[in-house]
């Protein structure tokens, strides 16, 4: 890792001991975390876990600690309101309503607000700064307005729930932006993902694709990384003799029954433990003898106790434990054992050991490490994994058996074939989960989220393709700061050396070049001071205007006789005189009429009903539909380009800015254009061609003059672009012009209108 790694959660990875003092607080974020922490030389920051509590920086364990405060009316409305009645529940599929309270929210924006701050006090160019989980959703943004340059790292996790259930949120739309803040955002499941995607397209204006979305100029990159357990340190554990002596102590406190169900469990109502009490209670009643032979331990820690929901639970739970003991216990046998508090891990490894079946069975989980811990904890190859298929962990560990929690006869039934299933069938299911959790443990995980946020992978192939029109302006460019080609106006002396006394040729792009970009493409014009550059140009060198526009249109809106000019991407050329030249065979012929008529009528037919900021722009020899004026509507028009141009096999598609274009396969480009000018214009001179434009389609023009000419884009540094120069802002291009005219005038001894 080049730079520091900066952890920011809402909770430290230590926590206050009884003395006033800290020790760490056991869990795979901090195993994870802790080394990279401490080799990288960076930091932690979040709460103590104590309300009114203000401790000064501190190192633990070689790990600087910064705690950020938080009042006791903090923690009611921000930890215990908005973080976990509002989101908690909404998250996790809304099984308990969400309560939603403008007091809350505000609660929870001033501390992710505070949180932002305290990172970006400590903040140094070059650090990877990883935020995680639900309670700092807002954290990303407010880092980037403070440290525009900062590299942002988010982990959700907990699930992000369907897009219907997350509509919900009042606050929505600020949660989204809050987390587009950061450069890499990471999720449990693909599930989640695809949530998380869906609401983006539906409630921001990110142009989404599969794997980044681009928004606001910059690139999002979104990943699936389960998260995982230190996976030789649970094997390490299991296998301690003083472990398994606990494992056999406890089973002989228990009466050392024939077999030992399992569940360890945060006392939440998101983790089934009431649903798995039931089932264990139909089991009991279909096999009464059972009782004999099984117990199930309930490991239950206490958490977010003055929530009526929780509350709620454990007593629930604590009387079903009652009940099921009340009817099946007898005076030597008690079907369930209730284990309430948090216990060291060492302690909970034992009960790993000892359990003959583990019950994993939450309502919903983000991943659920319990049933990750028991797998490595199983070194003897027995042992049933019961798993929901609610958990995120169910989508990698597919030797557990896995069940719906909300099927209490099907749960029984796991239950029951678990008990029974052979030993053979046990181990070679283990195996397999053994074999997962040991390639992706959580360092693997970690090591996989900060790669991604220190090598950011920009967009490329299916990926760029997705996401086309605005996102290709948005995204196609490096993040800012990144250091492109050079300027330019501020090489312009590097330029000079290649152009002395040699002819060059200056090729123009016309929309986002010589034009501003406009809402309405119709109401591009060429401003003043652009048209008196182009006019003091041409009078001493050849200046072409290539446009995707048509010839006409084009030739219209620029106005200044004497220029070459280029249409339609190539597809119609004309020279200083205005005649048409050049080899476009075929357009405006019947066929391609005919084809193009065939092609706008089928896609006027897939896009009708659509927004109406969509437009069909028919042009001499092809198809443009504009999406400028209704961005969310790109999913629908690509799809219905697409499909038109599949359903007729003479056609290609290609994108541009907020647009698509249908044209016959075997048009041509901006860079054959080009190239054939330039043959047209030089024949044997051996002219530098010099070409300016903004778009995806001019880099077709920069690729055809790489290795003999000048390319310089104009705006922001695309990815990958093949000019060897840029001009930052659009307005910098009659200056650029002017200079050129100037040297131009210079080389020919100042002769007016000699070329
Ligand atoms: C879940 C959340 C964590 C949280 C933990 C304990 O696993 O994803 O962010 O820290 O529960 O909850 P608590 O409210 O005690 O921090």
């Amino acid at each position: 890792m080049s730079g520091r790694v900066v952890a920011v959660a809402n909770r430290l990875p230590v926590r206050r001991t009884a003395a006033g003092g800290w020790e760490i607080s056991p869990g795979g974020l901090v195993s994870a975390l802790a080394p990279i922490l401490r080799d990288s030389g960076g930091a932690w920051i979040g709460w103590s876990g104590v309300p009114d509590d203000h401790p000064e920086p501190f190192v633990h364990d070689g790990i600087a600690q910064h705690a950020v405060p938080l009042s006791a009316a903090e923690y009611a409305d921000y930890y215990l309101g908005f973080c976990n009645s509002s989101l908690w529940p909404l998250y996790h599929d809304a099984i308990r309503e969400a309560e939603f309270r403008p007091d809350w929210w505000e609660a929870y924006r001033s501390v992710n607000r505070r949180f932002a701050q305290a990172v970006a006090a400590q903040h140094d160019p070059g650090d990877l700064t990883w935020v995680h989980d639900y309670q700092l959703q807002l954290v990303p943004a407010l880092l980037r307005r403070l440290q525009p340059n900062a590299r942002i790292g988010y982990f959700l996790h907990i699930p992000f729930p369907p897009v219907e259930i997350f509509a919900r949120l009042p606050w929505r739309r600020q949660i989204l932006s809050g987390l587009l803040g950061a450069d890499v955002i990471g999720f449990q499941t693909e599930r989640s993902l695809g949530n998380f995607l869906a609401a983006a397209e539906r409630f921001t204006d990110a142009v989404v694709g599969r794997r980044a979305l681009a928004v606001g100029g910059r690139w999002v990159q979104v990943q699936c990384a389960p998260i995982s357990i230190d996976t030789a340190g649970y094997e390490a554990l299991a296998a301690q003799p003083r472990v398994r002596r606990r494992a056999a102590e406890i089973r002989a406190e228990i009466g050392r029954p024939a077999r030992i169900l399992l569940g360890a469990d945060r006392l939440d109502y998101t983790k089934g433990i009431d649903v798995r009490l039931l089932a264990l209670e139909r089991l009991l009643e279909q096999q009464p003898r059972l009782a004999e032979e099984i117990v199930l331990i309930q490991i239950a820690s206490p958490s977010r106790e003055p929530i009526g929901d929780y509350e709620a639970m454990r007593a629930r739970i604590e009387q079903l434990v009652g009940r099921i003991n009340g009817s099946h216990g007898a005076a030597h046998t008690v079907p369930v054992h209730y284990v309430y508090g948090n216990l060291p891990t060492e302690e909970l490894v034992a009960y790993f050991v000892l359990a003959d079946v583990m019950c994993v069975t939450p309502l919903a989980d983000g991943m659920n490490l319990v049933a990750k811990e028991y797998v490595a904890s199983r070194p003897a190859d027995e042992g049933v994994l019961l798993l929901s298929e609610f958990a995120g962990a169910a989508a990698e560990l597919e030797g557990a058996l896995l069940v719906n929690p909300y099927d209490l006869e099907g749960l029984a039934a796991a239950m029951a074939a678990a008990l029974e299933m052979s030993p053979g069938e046990q181990a070679a299911r283990l195996r397999a989960m053994r074999t997962r959790v040991r390639l992706h443990d959580v360092h693997a995980w970690a090591a996989h989220c900060l790669g991604a946020l220190e090598h950011p992978e920009m967009p490329q192939g299916e990926v760029a393709e997705e996401l086309t029109g605005p996102a290709v302006e948005a995204a196609r460019y490096r993040p800012s700061g990144e250091p492109g080609p050079p300027d330019a106006l501020e090489a312009f002396d590097e330029i000079t050396a290649t152009l002395r006394y040699r002819p060059v040729v200056v090729f123009l792009d016309f929309d986002g070049t010589l034009s501003p970009i406009v809402e309405d493409p119709d109401a591009a014009v060429l401003p003043a001071r652009e048209r008196k550059a182009v006019e003091a140009l041409a009078r001493r060198v050849p200046v072409a205007v290539v446009s995707g526009r048509d010839l006409e249109d084009v030739q219209r809106r620029v106005g200044i006789p004497g220029l070459w000019y280029v249409g339609g991407h190539g597809n119609a050329l004309a020279d200083p005189a205005g005649a048409v030249v050049g080899d476009t065979a075929g357009i405006g012929t019947d066929s391609v009429t005919d084809l193009l008529d065939t092609a706008e009528a089928d896609l006027r037919r897939r896009l009708q009903g659509a927004d109406s900021g969509v437009v069909i722009e028919r042009k001499r020899a092809s198809l443009t539909v504009h999406y400028r004026r209704a961005p969310h509507s790109l999913r629908r028009v690509r799809e219905a380009a697409e499909a038109t141009v599949a359903s007729l096999p003479e056609l290609r598609l290609s994108a541009g800015r907020a647009l698509f274009e249908l044209h016959p396969g075997d048009a041509w480009d901006k860079g054959t254009a080009v190239r054939w000018l330039l043959g047209r214009i030089s024949p044997d001179r051996g002219a530098v061609p010099l070409y300016l434009g903004d778009d995806t389609t001019d880099e077709t023009a920069f690729r055809a003059i790489a290795a003999d000419g000048i390319g310089v884009l104009v705006g922001r540094v695309a990815v990958g672009t093949a000019a060897g120069y840029r001009l930052g802002e659009r307005r910098h291009v009659a200056d650029f012009l002017n200079r050129l005219a100037k040297l131009a005038a210079r080389e020919d001894g100042g002769s007016p209108d000699d070329r």
